[in-house]
């Protein structure tokens, strides 16, 4: 038997939660559905667990590591498909298992927030809408609201794991054009493959970003790689904010040289940056690209799978590296 700390109830506890439960672990779930600040995270943890599910708001950093004090923590379970919440090296250099929530539910969730983005901007439906019910239509009228279709356009996508694959596999049905920048080409990927994020960039009518955040993919968008972009293309982030330097992004809006920008990711989360709000071709959203019903339980069941193993001292599925 292990115990178990989990630092939020998330979606669908009492049914992802079970298997827990049923294999006697002793699991303490923490506050009423709010977030664990800083200081009572390491108070947690100083009390000593074999395991920890958390969140990605929940920065596990070195001290919060070091705070398990009598190096009892097996393994952190990150109920998230990105892990930059987490310091590896730390966790590693204690011989703390990290392990992700990847898998086809979140995957396609992600997937279609990113073309919710791409449609909802290509056909200014969010000014339209509040246009329809704020401001007050007075019948057809041939030139407002004038989009871009996606058919017959280019669709640039910014790493080839597996959301962008299936960010790409739909435009297909829309009659886009796929390209693909990557460290590496990708084995079974029929898209055409560019090994220039700036050939890319240039050639690209939508680009969606779909890199994890680390040192080099952070600020990859500034103001040198938005310079290559059409000035009639979007950008869309739903992977994570600080991949976007948003000052250099608001720049590029600002003057004309990008059409707009898809953001369900920001870089100083959660506040927005105050002259994107304004702005008519920019929509944000608040963190959401995972946020369906089938993609929340899916998390949670991958997660305590991968709690389940690792405290029955194997490898979890889903281990980080
Ligand atoms: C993830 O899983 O990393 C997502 O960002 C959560 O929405």
């Amino acid at each position: 038997m292990a115990n178990i700390f989990v630092t939020r109830k998330i979606p669908f506890w009492d049914e992802v939660s079970k298997p827990l439960y049923d294999a006697g672990h002793e699991v303490v779930v923490y506050g009423q559905n709010n977030r664990i600040d800083r200081t009572e995270l390491i108070n947690e943890i100083k009390k000593g667990y074999d395991g920890l599910l958390c969140l990605l708001t929940d920065k596990i950093d070195p001290e919060v590591i070091a705070a398990d004090d009598k190096k009892q923590l097996k393994i952190i379970a990150n109920y998230a498909v990105g892990f930059d919440n987490i310091n590896l090296e730390a966790a590693t250099a204690r011989n703390i298992q990290v392990t992700n929530t990847p898998c086809d539910e979140v995957n396609e969730s992600v997937a279609e927030l990113s073309w919710t983005l791409m449609l909802a901007l290509s056909r200014n439906l969010e000014p339209a809408a509040d246009f329809a019910k704020n401001v007050g239509y007075h019948g057809w009228e041939p030139d407002i609201f004038l989009g871009t279709n996606m058919h017959g356009k280019t669709l640039g996508i910014v790493g080839m794991g597996r959301i962008g694959g299936m960010v790409a596999k739909r435009a297909v049905s829309f009659g886009m054009g796929v390209i693909y920048y990557n460290r590496k080409p990708v084995e079974g990927v029929d898209f055409e493959y560019k090994p220039s994020l700036d050939e890319l960039l240039s050639l690209s009518d939508f680009v969606s970003l779909h890199v994890p955040l680390n040192a080099e993919t952070r600020h990859m968008i500034s103001s040198s790689t938005l310079a290559r972009m059409k000035p009639t293309a979007f950008l869309i982030n739903t992977a994570r904010g600080p991949v976007i330097d948003e000052g250099d992004l608001y720049e590029a809006l600002k003057t004309g040289k990008l059409a707009g920008a898809g953001l369900d990711v920001w870089e100083n989360e959660p506040q927005p940056r105050p002259e994107l709000i304004e702005m008519q071709n920019v929509i944000l959203t608040p963190h959401i690209a995972s946020a369906t019903s089938e993609a929340r339980m899916a998390m949670g069941k991958v997660a305590v799978d991968n709690l389940l193993v690792s405290l029955s001292g194997n490898l979890p599925p889903n281990l980080v590296k």
